[in-house]
């Protein structure tokens, strides 16, 4: 099916369709999570020999295992002889993985080491060869991504240069992240819906989550005074949207406020102003502030608050979201737990920010089972034709503000050329000449306006 009918980039218009279509979630199984490379795990979840997490590729269970020698594997965990979940736990540590249906048992690196009975009735070479199918990993900074596809390019070529802005989030203290909190739940809508938000809508803001902006207000002294000076800072920035939106060609995107994200917590507020410098010692200044919502194509997300978060696709009519809260090591013990609280209270599932998205969400599923709803074309085209390459400091494109859509067209972009099917070299391919002809367009010196026609 091709999905290029529904979106057209240039244009910035996108028809419902790819957000209710059965037949289309089919295909982004195969050729979008199948092909693509997914968070699996961190580091600091498997500390120990035998440590594991279940997590998913698409729909797929993946188990990702520490083997004894400290690297890591990850098998679909599938059971091979009649397809029962192998390890039914989501976390834990094992010695081996024993199949409650007839008790197949497999060791850590998904070798079948012991099966019931199986010198009398399987061939020993057979046996030999029988073993969980196994996942392709990389390793950046502590987090682990996957992928099934062997010809999938080499996981820094696919950051690129998002991988300045990924580092913003997830190295700006010396001793990297621990987690600290969990949650996880579903939301009646389609995937794309929460994906395209952090590359993209920043815009939403102001309106979706203005009473809980409110509400996270610190409370003032007495009815007449004002809240603090600094809390007032925090919601100046939604006042002058002031920022910029990067967009990566294979799909990922962020964006933020100049002057910073708005933060409501006075803990976590103060430790951020006091630690500035040292992270502007360590990322560069730009750094600082290049920190607001963030998303790795297709379906990892990151928030200036410490939240990182998969959302697994679950049919084209729901998405069920994992958000883990992760904190720098190098924070003090108040800090830490103030972070977990804020992932509490703004986007768990009883979070005021996460209620606020998904009502949204769930709207805007729910009318796209009319038929008229699908057909009109939505519109992303905020700051159309304003991107620029390697401006303000910033590697790749951007374009200079916050509240823009070259996020999400550049989400569909690459949502078009994956589920195309095309062999990932030829994507690869594809995208440099794209990239090529867009940066010497932008680098042409503008006409002067005598000339204008
Ligand atoms: S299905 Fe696992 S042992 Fe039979
Ligand atoms: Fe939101």
């Amino acid at each position: 099916m091709d999905v290029s009918q529904w979106i057209d980039p240039d244009r910035g218009l996108i028809r419902g369709e790819i957000f209710h279509s059965q037949e289309v979630y089919a295909q982004e199984l195969e050729q979008v999570f199948a092909r693509s490379w997914i968070f699996l795990a961190h580091d600091a979840m498997l500390p120990q020999p035998g440590d594991f997490i279940q997590n998913y590729i698409g729909e797929d269970p993946v188990l990702v295992v520490r083997q004894p020698d400290g690297t890591v594997k990850a098998f679909l965990n599938q059971c091979r002889h009649r397809g029962m979940r192998l390890c039914r736990a989501d976390t834990g540590n094992a010695r081996n993985f024993m199949c409650s249906f007839h008790g197949w048992n497999y060791g850590l690196d998904g070798r079948v080491i012991n099966i019931p009975h199986g010198e009398e009735i399987y061939d020993a070479k057979d046996r030999e060869q029988f073993r969980a199918t196994e996942v392709r990993l990389a390793n950046y900074k502590g987090f682990i991504f996957g992928t099934w596809d062997t010809t999938a390019p080499e996981f820094e070529e696919y950051l690129g240069d998002f991988a300045w802005y990924f580092d913003a989030y997830i190295d700006r203290y010396e001793g990297g992240l621990e987690i600290v909190g969990l949650h996880k739940w579903v939301i009646p809508a389609n995937w794309k819906f929460n994906a395209e938000q952090p590359t993209s809508d920043m815009y939403h803001g102001e309106v979706t989550h203005a009473s809980a902006f409110q509400v996270m207000m610190p409370t003032p002294v007495d009815a007449n005074s004002p809240p603090p000076d600094w809390a007032m800072k925090q919601l100046g920035q939604l006042a002058s949207p002031a920022g910029f939106q990067f967009v990566s060609p294979y799909g990922h995107g962020t964006g933020w406020f100049a002057g910073g994200m708005p933060v409501m917590n006075e803990t976590i507020y103060r430790w951020q102003e006091a630690t500035k410098d040292q992270v502007a010692a360590r990322l560069g200044p730009q750094r600082v502030t290049a920190h607001g919502h963030a998303n790795i194509f297709p379906n990892f997300m990151m928030l200036s608050n410490y939240t990182f978060r998969v959302t697994h696709p679950r049919g084209p009519n729901e998405m069920e979201i994992w958000a883990w809260s992760m904190a720098p090591v190098a924070a003090p013990a108040e800090v830490k737990e103030a972070i977990r609280l804020d992932l509490l209270r703004t986007f768990s599932p009883a979070g005021m920010f996460e209620q606020d998205d998904a009502v949204n969400w769930e709207e805007e599923q729910r009318i796209l089972r009319g038929y008229m709803a699908r057909k009109v074309p939505l519109i992303y085209k905020q700051m159309l034709g304003r991107a620029r390459y390697d401006a303000d400091g910033l590697p790749g494109r951007t374009v200079p503000h916050v509240y823009a859509e070259e996020g999400a067209r550049g989400m569909y972009r690459h949502y078009i050329d994956i589920m195309s099917g095309a062999p990932w070299p030829d994507l690869a391919r594809l995208k440099q000449r794209r990239e090529d002809g867009e940066r010497s367009a932008t680098a042409a010196p503008a006409k002067p306006d005598s000339f204008a026609a």
